[in-house]
């Protein structure tokens, strides 16, 4: 059996998802890479890690070849308000990735799975429930590269046969990573500042709603889409998933159910706030149901309650009262 590629591993998404990958499918089936060096607390010493820059066809064509990779979990990327500062530096980051990704998927007969996002929808899309199909004049650029990548994928699809698959994901939220300079991440933010017993600042406003979803959700769908019958999918790239939509200061209301000392106040950060006030506050989620049986089983009560019960957990194994970063994010400076 070939084995599976995991780019940007060592990312809020894939540091969750390798775990998974490796008892679904074996752990000698599941190669993690990143541009940055693994580290102790990533990954564990002896796992299988590559050091791989997905700018560089050349690495990403030796890997390739090498591990004998028949399905790549694309992950890569630079994130919505990172890539609002440094506009350049996403669009090249993103696109050209995503390129390089779909010609290896091309030249090995890969399958490709491409992480899409609710930014491919814009100001003028409808704000509750946006459909599958709709307008997308979307303005930020991360959202023009991801809805560029989305093009791409069902480009090679339609012209050479690859079998590229993707979602577009809501923000997501997660335990074990840091989060990667998103527009979301107050979510998980905030979760590890309530767990840490200190006060947090909201950079969005308390009634700014955006979609989410708990990270394993997520984990599950990609898995679920990619071993999916192709027959089925009506949508390859990307389907609209979602589990919750709602505001920071809902979020707030339930944590607060757990830890009624929590105080959050707002410093509201302009350019992630326009961004945030650009997406639609809820996607229609119905294809994926209806194509290949997407449904999350975490709501808001259920992962606030499981949330907070591991981060208390890693706070009392690591015997600190704080949470600290598992991974540094050098690519995902805002400031
Ligand atoms: P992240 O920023 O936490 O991780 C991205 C990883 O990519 C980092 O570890 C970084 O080192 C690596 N990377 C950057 N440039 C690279 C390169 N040239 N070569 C190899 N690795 C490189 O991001 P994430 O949250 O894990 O997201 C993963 C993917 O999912 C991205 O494509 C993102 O757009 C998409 N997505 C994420 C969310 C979310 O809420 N996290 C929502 C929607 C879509
Ligand atoms: N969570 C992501 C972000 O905020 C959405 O793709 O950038």
């Amino acid at each position: 059996m070939r084995r599976l590629l995991v780019t940007g591993a060592l990312g809020q998404i894939g540091v969750e998802l390798v775990p998974v990958l490796r008892k679904h499918y074996g752990a000698d089936r599941v190669v993690a890479s990143d541009l940055r060096a693994v580290t102790s607390r990533s990954f564990t010493a002896g796992d299988d890690y590559e050091r791989l820059d997905c700018m560089q066809p050349s690495q990403i064509f030796e890997v390739m070849r090498r591990r004998d990779i028949g399905a790549v979990y694309h992950l890569a990327a630079l994130l919505s308000a990172v890539a609002e500062k440094r506009p350049q530096e996403a669009w090249t980051v993103n696109m050209d990735t995503a390129y390089n990704l779909l010609e290896a998927a091309r030249e090995f007969r890969c399958q490709l799975f491409f992480p899409s996002s609710i930014a491919v929808f814009g100001p003028s899309t409808p704000r509750q429930r946006a459909p599958q199909v709709t307008i997308q004049r979307l303005t930020t650029i991360y959202g023009v590269s991801k809805l560029a990548g989305e093009l791409l994928c069902d480009y090679y699809t339609r012209r050479f046969g690859v079998d590229a698959r993707g979602l577009r994901l809501p923000g997501l939220i997660s335990s074990v990573a840091a989060p990667g300079g998103g527009t979301t991440d107050y979510a998980v933010e905030m979760f590890r500042a309530a767990a840490s017993g200190e006060r947090y600042s909201c950079f969005l406003a308390p009634d700014t709603r955006l979609d989410m979803m708990y990270l394993p959700d997520a984990i599950r769908a990609m898995i679920d889409l990619m071993e999916a019958d192709p027959t089925r999918l009506g949508h390859r790239n990307a389907y609209n998933v979602t589990a919750m939509s709602i505001t920071p200061a809902e979020l707030a209301t339930e944590i607060r159910k757990h830890l009624p000392s929590f105080a959050v106040d707002y410093h509201i950060d302009p350019m992630r706030q326009a961004i945030a006030d650009s997406w639609p506050q809820s996607l229609d989620a119905s294809a994926a149901r209806d194509d290949w049986g997407f449904s999350p089983r975490f709501n808001l009560a259920a992962l606030t309650r499981d949330i907070l019960a591991k981060l208390r957990e890693k706070m009392k194994a690591s015997g600190d009262e704080r949470l600290k970063c598992e991974t540094s994010h050098d690519h995902a400076r805002i400031d």
